[in-house]
């Protein structure tokens, strides 16, 4: 007979021990994806089996594709290594198994849903009366953010859209910066505004936007507009003027959501908060909290200065859902999903651990280490591709057949990981510092071996 707590105990002893191997493991070794996919099995299994081979199969399966975006020296994409009390409150979300609906469903999960909201919303300067929405990432985010601006400016038109759809609605505009995150095109095609809605603004160097030219934009712009503007660019970590940005767009007539879905983070750390100021004056603002803020996937936040334009453009009743649209918004009101994973609870763990001195020191350290790598790269004679204004650093060496092989060499190596982007027309290395985790021993030690796979 299976016993619950040896399967549970065995598999959490399995996370704690790869955990500590991450040191000590290729970050990212070779898989051959056939052999590995083979490895969970070909045919449908007819017979049942016990948890614990189940586990053990799993275990044996999984480990040769398991990468360690977790450890200290995972620097692709923009990935964050799960705190420890957020992945516990993870693992407890999982064993409770709350469907977090609403608080007569999952009266905890809604509960620590609306404090975590609140720390949130503090520490990132978004006023205390905008409402909060705990989603996938910043994808569903921008989706949600961007479903309260298209509700509120067709509604100022006269037009209701979740009552008539966009058949013959006023067309909407979305003025974007060029360098907007790709996420945004889909929310725009998601929410059926297309992305011919989308009006480009023209972006700097760093790729924050040129507030010039979207005064331009804005004064040709008639009928009812979103500007969607960015803190943080995926590349280069730059952030818009978020307070010339919206009053431009406010004096428009139009609602401004911001993609911050890492960047957004800066307004927690008094070094790096000058990057969102003006972040209040936002009408909806989108983040992730598997980045920084180093909480376990998938784990998002949607804040709305309007909760009643928030929820008119995402909530839903029916008669069978006891507690839906009666009482306090919250939970399901403010997101796509209906039945979802209790998110809070990691959340509000992350912000617990760290309090909100130990999350301006993540931003603060990881920013250091950017700068760091930047630095000894720079001196080692490779070019670097950005202005290294938060925790994004782009490095080029030589042509981009040299950069390819350099990133190719890397990865293979096992030392570090890091993903390769196009950086205005250029290929460069794309280092993302997010995890707290990670030390200036780890630089060093990352940056000797990218200096090893350049110049062997
Ligand atoms: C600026 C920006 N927006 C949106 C996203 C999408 O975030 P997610 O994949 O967590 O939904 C990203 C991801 O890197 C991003 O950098």
């Amino acid at each position: 007979m299976n016993d619950p707590d040896d399967l549970f105990t065995t598999a959490a002893r399995a996370m704690t021990r790869f955990r500590a191997s991450v040191e000590a493991r290729p970050v990212a070794p070779p898989v051959d994806f056939d052999a590995l996919r083979d490895g969970f099995g070909t045919a449908l299994p007819i017979n049942s089996s016990p948890p614990e081979v189940v586990l053990n199969d799993l275990l044996k399966a999984a480990d040769p594709g398991i990468t360690a975006t977790v450890g200290p020296r995972y620097f692709g994409f923009v990935v964050g290594g799960a705190l420890e009390s957020a992945t516990v409150a993870d693992m407890l979300a999982l064993g409770w198994d709350q469907p977090a609906f609403n608080a007569t469903l999952a009266p905890a999960s809604i509960a620590v849903e609306q404090v975590a909201g609140e720390w949130a919303k503090e520490l990132l300067g978004i006023p205390a009366t905008a409402s909060v929405g705990f989603v996938t990432g910043a994808q569903e985010a921008n989706t949600v953010g961007l479903a309260a601006a298209r509700h509120h400016v067709l509604a100022a038109r006269g037009w209701d859209v979740e009552q008539g759809g966009l058949q013959d609605a006023p067309r909407v505009q979305a003025v974007v910066g060029d360098e907007r995150h790709g996420t945004v095109d889909r929310s725009l095609r998601l929410l059926g505004l297309g992305t011919a809605s989308a009006v480009p603004v023209r972006t700097d160097g760093n790729g924050a936007i040129d507030v010039e030219h979207l005064e331009e934009v804005l004064t040709e712009a008639d009928g009812p507009t979103i500007v969607c503007l960015q803190s943080g660019n995926v590349n280069t970590g730059a952030c818009d003027d978020l307070e010339r940005s919206c009053a431009l767009a406010h004096a428009a007539g139009a609602w401004v959501h911001v993609d911050g879905a890492f960047g957004l983070w800066a307004a927690a750390s008094p070094a790096f908060r000058h990057l969102t100021r003006g972040i209040e004056h936002a009408d909806s603002w989108g983040c992730d909290a598997h980045k920084w803020l180093n909480v376990p996937y998938d784990s998002g936040l949607v804040f709305v200065s309007r909760p009643d334009v928030h929820a008119a453009a995402a909530s839903y009743v029916a008669a069978y859902l006891v507690g839906s649209g009666q009482g306090t918004l919250g939970g399901s009101d403010f997101v796509i999903g209906s039945s979802r994973r209790a998110r809070g609870f990691a959340v509000w763990a992350a912000i617990r651990e760290l309090g909100s001195s130990g999350v301006a020191a993540l931003v603060e350290h990881t920013c250091a280490l950017a700068r760091r790598f930047a630095d000894q790269l720079g001196e080692a004679g490779a070019e670097i591709g950005n202005e290294v204004v938060l925790n994004q650093v782009l490095v080029g060496f030589g042509d981009d057949a040299t950069t390819d092989a350099v990133i190719d060499r890397v990865q293979r190596d096992g030392t570090c990981w890091m993903g390769g982007t196009t950086w205005r027309g250029r290929r460069y290395m794309r280092i993302s510092v997010s995890n707290h985790t990670t030390t200036e021993a780890d630089v060093d030690r990352s940056v000797e071996a990218v200096l090893r796979c350049w110049r062997p």
